[in-house]
């Protein structure tokens, strides 16, 4: 019998301008999960510690188990016998890539351990399959970075055209999720539809000005190109004291902060670890203000992507 136990890192999407085109890894929180074969061919999830119960047990529709699944169709090995347990690490519905991270920990733990028969670019679109039966949508944002590790620009979804980016040395997110739960599905129906031309503009500018930022890199222009005016403006009315949490953020020395994902995680990026504590503390207190208990998540961008823990 062969078992393996892999970490996948949570994923902050979005990144203020980049509406499913942008995410980034980070390094705390993340999931974990442990195969084991058996002889009786399938997948089942034999147990998920930490959902409370929520999370789907059938194979078919939970993240992890549909990202397994469908790569073992794509390798012709439906023959083999897997055991999953899941150890969900962090909330629920919270931005921070929660079933994308599931869904990667599957898919790459499946890959290791019969020898790596796939290089990992090419694991993606399983991972994709745990966020569509998640929330309706396979966007790679949130999978793109758990998997490749670092920040990843999604350039293309037809065909699938992932690019990872380059960020400076030296990089902090400071991540609170207060204890409120936002369905990813409801946070993409209250978008519109369409997009004025005028916010088309400034959203390119800030696209094109945080890959410049970050690559270059030029704290001063990331800065200046966190700046969402499409999705935030709408999305932030799900986030109670939305608003005072980001300006603790910016006036504790925060280089930028916004929605993770769809919320209602916020982040904040800032230069050193001391920075993003004390942001952490602000924000949190904004939240504790208005009687929202939340936590806080501080660390550096994750390179590395998922990582094969000892069992
Ligand atoms: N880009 C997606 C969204 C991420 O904002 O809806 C959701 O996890």
């Amino acid at each position: 019998m062969d078992s393996i136990r892999v970490f996948a890192p949570a994923t902050v999407a979005n990144v203020a301008c980049g509406f499913d085109i942008f995410g980034f890894a980070v390094d705390n929180p993340g999931d974990q999960i442990t195969l084991t074969t058996s002889d009786e061919p399938g997948v089942r999830i034999v147990d998920i510690i930490g959902d409370g119960g929520r999370l789907p047990r059938e194979a078919a529709r939970n993240t992890a188990g549909i990202a397994i699944q469908t790569y073992l169709q794509h390798i012709d090995r439906t023959d083999i016998g897997l055991d999953i347990v899941l150890h969900k690490q962090m909330p629920l519905g919270s931005g921070l890539g929660s079933s994308a991270a599931s869904a990667v920990a599957g898919v790459f733990a499946i890959n290791e351990l019969l020898g790596r028969p796939l290089p990992i670019l090419k694991l993606l679109p399983f991972a994709m399959e745990g966020e569509r039966v998640a929330c309706g949508s396979a966007h790679a944002d949130n999978v793109g970075p758990s998997l490749l590790g670092g920040f990843v620009v999604v350039r293309s979804y037809n065909p699938l055209d992932v690019i990872k980016i380059e960020t400076p040395a030296t990089l902090f997110c400071t991540l609170v999720h207060p204890d409120i739960e936002v369905n990813t599905k409801d946070a993409r129906f209250i978008l519109k539809n369409e997009v004025s031309l005028k916010n088309t503009i400034i959203q390119m500018g800030n696209v094109a000005g945080l890959i410049a930022g970050l690559m270059t890199p030029d704290y001063s222009l990331i800065s200046r190109s966190l700046v969402d005016v499409i999705i935030e403006p709408v999305r932030a009315i799900l986030i109670p004291e939305f608003n005072e949490a980001k300006k603790a953020a910016i006036d504790n020395g925060a280089l930028g902060c916004s929605i993770s994902g769809s919320g209602p995680s916020m982040f904040a990026l800032s230069r050193d670890a001391q920075t993003a504590e004390k942001i952490g503390v602000a924000m949190q207190q904004a939240f504790s203000a208005v009687g929202i208990t939340s936590e806080a998540y501080v660390s550096e961008i994750n390179r590395q992507g998922p990582r094969v823990l000892p069992n």
